[in-house]
């Protein structure tokens, strides 16, 4: 939370959102959702245009009905009882256009120049590109040389993931962009960081007086971070037989969550404060020195044929668009270093796989354990204190601790302190796209990611790649519907530990609660 985060006050000044990909997936599913969410609770104003961008012919009524139609199916908000449907709609337009020609770009910016007349609003551009990153440059150039930045407000560029292929691609598009923007103009998305219980991590953290003094290798005896999907690539086969798990998810949303979890309290609360001490994270992360050491401490797998809740799934290779002798991982858990004074010694374990048996992304903080012979601990199997904090789909945050069985026979049993956060504010928890948006909108760049974070997680993740590259002896195969390979379980085991039960998974918390 930055000292911009509290102010949840209305996009005072106005904008246009121009949003590239407008037919695409992304738009329906999240953009125009989320941009209807914050009007509905006032965050928008009424000095706002949506311009909708895509290469395919609509007219406006047509792309009304789509945003009507995405916004009924996935918004949280009612779009049935909205009677001032119409009044929400007219901030919206479509236009058709070739990114690749610049002259579309020129009469977008004379059109541009009559929305800001039309809703009163002082020049500010927010260009969403929800677009391959293959086309980020052309669009970015012919921005620039349609006039679309010569505008008397602000111009922001949002991008979506995958930033690049490794850190040579990364950097190539980062000059791409860099060329016509300045790093303070683009925001790099990376969904995660705009999820309530992500962005709760820093508060817990350093808002409380019992965790921060505890918060090192002196009292922490491993981190786990998992984050389990149940669905398999989808539609999406030609895009994850490139990119993998290692792509997908480490090298951002996981890497991205550690860094909140190991980073040093920002000296102000300020964007680029927290980016600092972020990247410092990143930089401190102690880095695989031969391909022995990456298959020593990084499995990977990919799920073969299975079942998930009685249903009969196919096997990755199996999948549209993706190659029948497929080496991609679609599994990955890892066994993590942060080389820095905190940390040392201390091992984080990252996991994520697809067609697992529950959806659910969680932290575990266990903490050491107590001197054992000492008093109960002489007696009894004690169980180390955990914090966890479940991020997804369910919200909130639970302690356990020791405490006395109740009755007169003694004994000792783990309690679960327990808040959950989504039964308390319910449906009503902003979706991860609508605080993103909205702090593009007024310049917050605290949960987005600046180039030095997104090349230092490139640099630790394609040592690991490189290794993959020259094997695949170490792929392990399991079953779609199970927890993934034995083998990540071994990788705890090796130091004493085991992944604790996730939220969903049969032994959870029956004994806690
Ligand atoms: C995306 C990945 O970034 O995150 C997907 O590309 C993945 O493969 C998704 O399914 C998971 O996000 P969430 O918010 O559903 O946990």
């Amino acid at each position: 939370m930055t000292e911009m985060n509290n102010q949840e006050t209305m996009l005072a000044e106005g904008a246009i959102f121009y949003i590239f990909g407008a037919t695409g997936d992304l738009a329906r599913r999240k953009l125009f959702p989320a941009i209807y969410s914050l009007y509905r609770e006032d965050k928008l104003g009424k000095n706002f245009a949506v311009v909708g961008l895509a290469r395919r012919p609509r007219t406006q009524e047509q792309f009304r009905e789509d945003v009507r139609a995405a916004i009924d199916e996935f918004c949280r908000y009612d779009v049935q009882q909205d009677e001032d449907w119409n009044e929400f709609a007219k901030h919206f337009e479509y236009k058709p256009l070739d990114i690749n020609n610049v002259d579309g770009f020129r009469e977008l910016q004379q059109h541009s120049q009559q929305l800001e007349h039309e809703f009163h609003i002082p020049g500010n551009r927010l260009f969403y590109l929800a677009l391959a990153p293959e086309l980020f440059g052309a669009v970015s150039y012919n921005l620039r040389d349609g006039g679309l930045l010569d505008t008397k407000g602000w111009s922001r560029l949002v991008i979506e993931k995958p930033f690049g292929y490794d850190l040579e691609s990364a950097k190539q598009l980062n000059e791409e962009l860099r060329s016509v923007f300045n790093e303070d103009q683009i925001y790099r998305i990376d969904h995660y960081l705009g999820k309530e219980m992500v962005q709760n991590i820093e508060v817990i953290r350093f808002a409380n007086a019992f965790f921060e003094p505890l918060w090192n290798n002196k009292h922490i005896a491993n981190v786990q971070i998992s984050l389990s999907e149940t669905v398999g690539v989808e539609e999406r086969g030609g895009y994850y037989d490139q990119a993998g798990a290692l792509r997908d998810m480490a090298q951002n949303h996981m890497l991205q969550m550690l860094t909140m979890i190991a980073m040093e309290p920002p000296s102000r609360l300020h964007p680029e404060d927290i980016r600092d001490e972020k990247v410092k994270v990143l930089r401190s992360l102690r880095t695989y020195e031969s391909d022995e050491e990456v298959v020593g401490n990084v499995v990977r797998g990919q799920y073969s044929a299975g079942s998930l809740k009685g249903k009969d799934l196919p096997g990755y290779r199996e999948e549209d668009k993706v190659n029948p002798e497929s080496t991609t991982e679609t599994y990955l858990g890892a066994r993590v270093y942060v080389d820095n004074f905190r940390w040392a010694g201390v091992p984080f374990y990252i996991r994520t796989g697809k067609r697992l048996p529950v959806k659910t992304t969680e932290v575990v903080v266990e903490f050491k354990s107590i001197p054992s012979r000492v008093y109960l601990s002489s007696k009894h199997n004690l169980e180390p204190n955990l914090l966890v904090i479940r991020v997804n789909p369910m919200e909130g945050i639970y302690v356990r601790i020791n405490g006395k069985k109740p009755g007169s026979e003694g004994g000792v049993q783990p309690l679960a302190m327990d808040f959950c956060q989504s039964s308390i504010v319910g449906i009503n928890t902003p979706e991860a796209y609508e605080r993103l948006i909205f702090d593009a909108a007024r310049g917050d760049s605290t949960y987005f990611t600046r180039w030095d974070e997104v090349s230092e997680a490139w640099a630790f993740v394609d040592r690991i790649a490189q290794a993959w590259k020259n094997t695949s002896e170490d792929l392990h195969f399991y079953p779609a519907g199970s927890w993934g390979p034995e083998r990540a379980n071994e990788l705890l085991a090796e130091d004493g530990f085991h992944w604790w039960p996730v939220n969903g998974q049969e032994e959870d918390t029956v004994v806690w609660k």
